[in-house]
């Protein structure tokens, strides 16, 4: 009993010292004084394993390797947000922003940090899940990884703790670390990263949570998700209880009225910048009321009540020293500039698209020119302007655009009304076929693992696949004689195949390449038309129909299921056992709870509450977050609190984890 008492007084003690050193940014005692602390409860855990609680303040090392994420699916949909680029554009934004009720609308301003976007979830103040924002739908379950991040407290502090709190933020790596990090890799010989934002998605996607650990991560707060619970009615006001609760907040939000102090704040950032420590490339401006931000809503993917001021793009000068022409997937011929290389924006470029003709000509560029660079946030690096007071005529010399593709000599061709010139040779063309089974391949297509660019290169090159369908025909001799591929490997290629048949009408549609379709118009279409034969059959008109299809869309979806080689591949994509379910006849056979409302609510032992959200609405149901007189039944898991009580005085039906269980297996 004594060492129990003794393992919480300790670890009490670690959480008041990581919070001040981490929240408050005020440590009260030195590093060597906490190392004692921490080396004297270490040694109590390792003594009593019993005592060893996995929110320990020591469990911040990392664990066993994972061999790969598991999904997560996002109870509330991780949103991104719009840009701005001038004080018109925030002026403007400004106005749409602001309510006739309300004199002046508040803003929360916060800096725009450059890393990448996480959810954390507190269940009764304990971190039990963290996951990367993904697609904005499902995202990786990192919870390993984000546990390894000094600044995020395994658990929350104070009083009135949501049950359940889903905090969103930025993972981030701050300069230093990020230097001292490159250097001890160069040190061992192994490769570097670009940029502070690549190390940190590097190191949050590592399998090794030990690896994830030895990497100089941090994490600012800047949203929540869902909660249980009431929480404060303003942005900034959220944020402060956040940082009650321990979490980490940046020091640089501001709470501010009108547009001279909107862009006051992003003036002074301007000049802070370099001094923070750490990337930002903008700055965030969100309607501080929250129920201003609810009456305002959304737009597509991003809310109306925030928006990004981006910083200017960072600009270099250098010398264009000869000018290649790449094929796409589609075929577009692109010229790419070659570069002196010059660091810019924080990498070093040495490419830089000149995107078409029209571009050539506008821009009256020569290979031998001294250009001016442009690159901002992660887009591809543009030439602004040719220097032309530069210019030296007798090292300059004409770009000549090729008259037939650079790779398989086909002709081009150039549709009348659009900027883009294109090799005629479709999937005959090497360049196009790599790019088409590439993407066919690639994370939001099929997900084939392991076959990465070198290995279709590999492929093409070697004439072992001609499209997409043979990529089923390889066996395991063939692609084990491919140089550097040994049979392990090759092995896993042949089982990532295997399992890559199993897949989604939305996700074939995508792997498909047909051109602009991108993975939400292949959804709507997926949507839409339930199988694969109706939408074959769909011509212009009727396509139009679905969201998000115009015209030139609708005639490429057309003429694409009008290519005999396209119908060739297709249907031997569906030979070889590429398959889904067929989504009529899985709404019409299951769907047996539509109509019925459910509210989820505490923990459960056997099943993660996104995983009933999905269950259920897989079954048709809807799920709400919160109790009312629509609602049918309450799923409730141990420790319900406000929802359960408000339940059984509404008098609504609830069921336990067990009776949920019943009811999923006999659905
Ligand atoms: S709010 C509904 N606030 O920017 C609004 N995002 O372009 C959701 N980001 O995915 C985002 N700092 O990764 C918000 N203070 C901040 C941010 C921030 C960085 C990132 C975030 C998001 C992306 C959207």
């Amino acid at each position: 009993m004594a060492i129990a008492l003794q393992v919480k007084k300790l670890t009490e003690q670690l959480e008041e010292y990581n919070y001040q050193y981490y929240v408050l940014d005020e440590p009260s005692i030195s590093d060597a004084q906490y190392d004692a602390v921490f080396q004297q409860l270490k040694a109590i855990e390792s003594e009593h394993p019993h005592l060893l609680h996995e929110n320990s303040p020591t469990q911040k090392v990392g664990g066993q390797a994972l061999s790969k994420f598991e999904q997560v699916a996002h109870e509330m949909p991780m949103l991104s947000l719009d840009n701005m680029f001038n004080d018109e554009a925030l002026q403007a934004f400004i106005q749409r922003a602001s309510d006739k009720s309300i004199k002046e609308v508040a803003f929360c301003i916060e800096p725009k940090l450059d890393g990448l976007a996480v959810s954390i979830i507190y269940e009764h103040g304990l971190l039990v899940q963290a996951a990367t924002r993904g697609d904005g739908h499902t995202g990786e379950n990192v919870t390993a990884n984000v546990k390894t991040i000094s600044n995020i407290p395994l658990r929350l502090r104070g009083d009135n703790i949501p049950q359940r709190l889903e905090v969103r933020g930025e993972v981030f790596m701050p300069q230093l670390g990020f230097d001292k990090l490159n250097a001890r890799l160069e040190a061992l010989g192994e490769k570097s990263f670009v940029n502070p934002r690549n190390a940190a998605a590097g190191s949050l996607r590592q399998l090794d949570s030990k690896i994830a650990a030895s990497r100089p991560l941090a994490f600012y707060c800047y949203a929540v998700g869902v909660f249980d619970g009431d929480l404060e009615n303003s942005q900034y006001a959220r944020m402060q209880q956040l940082k009650g609760w321990g979490l980490p907040v940046s020091s640089e939000i501001s709470r501010v009225q009108g547009l001279d102090a909107c862009l006051a704040y992003y003036r002074n950032i301007v000049t802070q910048r370099e001094s923070l420590g750490y990337a930002i490339d903008g700055v965030v401006y969100k309607v501080d009321d929250i129920d201003l931000q609810d009456k305002l809503g959304f737009v597509a993917r991003a809310p109306r009540w925030a928006s990004a001021y981006k910083f200017a793009a960072e600009e270099a000068i250098t010398r264009v020293e000869n000018v290649e022409f790449q094929v796409g997937r589609t075929g577009a011929i692109t010229p790419v500039a070659k570069l002196r290389p010059v660091f810019v924006g924080g990498v070093t470029v040495s490419n830089a698209t000149l995107h078409n003709q029209d571009e050539i000509a506008r821009l009256g560029i020569l290979i031998g020119d001294d250009v001016v660079v442009r690159r901002a946030g992660d887009v591809i690096p543009q030439v602004a302007r040719v220097l032309l007071e530069n210019r030296d005529l007798s090292q300059t010399q004409e770009i000549h655009f090729p008259s037939v593709c650079p790779v398989c000599s086909s002709a081009l061709e150039r549709i009348v009304g659009e900027a883009t010139i294109r090799c005629t040779g479709g999937l005959y063309c090497a360049a196009q076929r790599k790019e088409a089974i590439k993407h066919f391949a690639s994370r939001k297509a099929l997900d084939i693992d392991g076959l990465g660019n070198k290995l279709v290169a590999l492929l093409v090159d070697h004439d072992l696949i001609k499209d997409p369908a043979q990529l089923f025909d390889l066996t395991l001799a063939q692609i084990s004689t491919l140089p550097r591929m040994g049979s392990v490997s090759a092995k896993k290629v042949l089982n990532s195949l295997q399992v890559s048949k199993k897949t989604t009408l939305s996700r074939f549609l995508y792997a498909l390449g047909i051109r602009e379709v991108g993975e939400a118009t292949a959804n709507n279409l997926a949507m839409h038309y339930k199988n694969l034969s109706a939408l074959q059959d769909a011509g212009i008109e009727a396509l139009k129909e679905v969201a998000d299809v115009g015209d030139i869309v609708a005639k490429n979806i057309y003429y694409f299921f009008r290519q005999p080689s396209n119908l060739q591949v297709v249907n031997r994509l569906l030979e070889a056992g590429v398959h889904w379910p067929d989504i009529q006849a899985v709404e019409s056979t299951t769907q047996t709870l539509v109509g019925q409302t459910f509210v989820i609510t505490g923990s459960f032992a056997n099943i993660s509450r996104s995983d009933i959200k999905s269950e259920l609405q897989a079954l048709g149901a809807k799920v709400s977050g919160s109790v009312s007189k629509k609602t049918n039944t309450l799923i409730a898991g141990t420790a319900a609190g406000s929802k359960l009580e408000k339940a059984q005085a509404l008098d609504i039906n609830i069921m336990d984890e067990q009776q949920l269980f019943t009811l999923l297996n006999k659905q």
